[in-house]
């Protein structure tokens, strides 16, 4: 059984179950049962033909997820060994066959949920902390939708690193459990917000600036950073372009940058991509790095995970467990 859509458009509007047999793996390829498969806002944006990657159709989302191996022609895996997918998972399934250099071998007792989501957001935000300035100890990281996946872990590993984080949300419920997670501030991603953060932090700034979200609110964010400092967007969940004052490019020097992790996954050598996976993953096992999780489904209950999405009561990720 797979999730699919044979016309793009909205998820709720075009995705079908369809039954069909697991392909049998060919030469270095594994069949996997699925195990788990989040729903991520790259999923939709797949679905709707707005993605980086515009698929061939009919085709099946789920960009990551964790399986355990059934059947093996590729020589790093035996049955019973549980991975996750690197490469495009089409993990909305109950089985898959991939290309076993598409796949990285889990630590033995991870959390299978926690490993479904260990590809994107712990990584991105990993990524993101690591790719593109230097902080110094104790210094600023400034962000907004800082309650999305990416925004938690990115909480979670600058108090690891030991920076502190200055996070912008939507909602001010969400105040208390952010710095219960690791926080230093957290403020709302408004005009007040921004006189608060100012007066939190206090004359000092930001030397990284991690975006989701876009407008204004990518705005507010430039106006907490230090000369020079370097401003990342990574989603635009506000789906508002970027609008950059000229003074702060001409007389403060910030450096404007995107980032997107397929495309580090491309290009990153295997060694470099399986050391970070392995770092993150003991993180995971550690209980110092993980995502919350809102609801997990079967995958002929697409209608109702997909409407957990926008619930004002949501609490983390919508997965779909098929093997579970
Ligand atoms: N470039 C990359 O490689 C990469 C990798 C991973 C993720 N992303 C992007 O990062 C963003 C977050 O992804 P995720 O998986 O971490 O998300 P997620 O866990 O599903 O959370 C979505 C977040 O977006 C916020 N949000 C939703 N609509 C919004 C709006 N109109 N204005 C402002 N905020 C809004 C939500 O706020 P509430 O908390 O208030 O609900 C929530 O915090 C997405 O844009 C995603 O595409 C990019």
């Amino acid at each position: 059984m797979k999730l699919r859509f044979h016309q793009f458009g909205a998820p709720a509007e075009q995705l079908v179950l369809e039954t069909d047999e697991p392909r049998a793996p060919g030469e270095d390829e594994v069949l996997l049962k699925v195990l788990a498969s989040p729903i991520n806002p790259a999923d939709l944006n797949f679905i709707e033909g707005s993605y980086g990657i515009v698929p061939d159709l009919p085709a099946t989302p789920g960009t990551e997820g964790c399986g355990e191996v059934l059947e093996s022609r590729h020589e790093a895996f035996a049955p019973g060994d549980r991975v996750m997918v690197l490469g495009r998972g089409e993990m909305w399934a109950t089985h898959v066959t991939l290309h076993g250099d598409l796949l990285f071998k889990l630590p033995a007792g991870i959390d299978p949920l926690q490993a479904a989501m260990l590809k994107v957001n712990p990584t991105t935000a990993f990524r993101m902390l690591h790719g593109f300035v230097s902080v110094p100890p104790g210094g600023w990281v400034v962000q907004n939708a800082a309650n999305s996946g990416v925004g938690r872990c990115v909480i979670q590993l600058c108090k690891t690193l030991g920076w502190r984080t200055m996070n912008l949300v939507r909602r001010a419920e969400l105040v208390d459990e952010l710095i219960a997670l690791g926080a230093d501030a957290v403020v709302i991603d408004d005009a007040a917000g921004l006189d608060q953060a100012k007066g939190i932090m206090a004359g000092e700034a930001a030397w990284l600036a991690l975006n989701a979200v876009g407008g204004d609110s990518a705005l507010r964010l430039m106006n907490l950073m230090a000369d020079g400092g370097s401003h990342v967007t990574y989603g635009a969940m506000g789906r508002k372009p970027l609008k950059i004052p000229n003074g702060l490019l001409i007389f403060r020097d910030l450096s404007v940058h995107g980032f997107w992790l397929t495309r580090w996954l491309e290009n990153a050598r295997l060694p470099e991509v399986h050391r970070t996976y392995q770092l993150l993953a003991h993180m995971v096992m550690e209980g110092r790095l993980g995502v919350p999780v809102d609801s997990v489904h079967p995958l002929a209950d697409f209608p109702a995970a997909l409407k957990r999405l926008t619930a004002e009561d949501r609490k983390g990720k919508v997965l779909f467990t098929p093997g579970l």
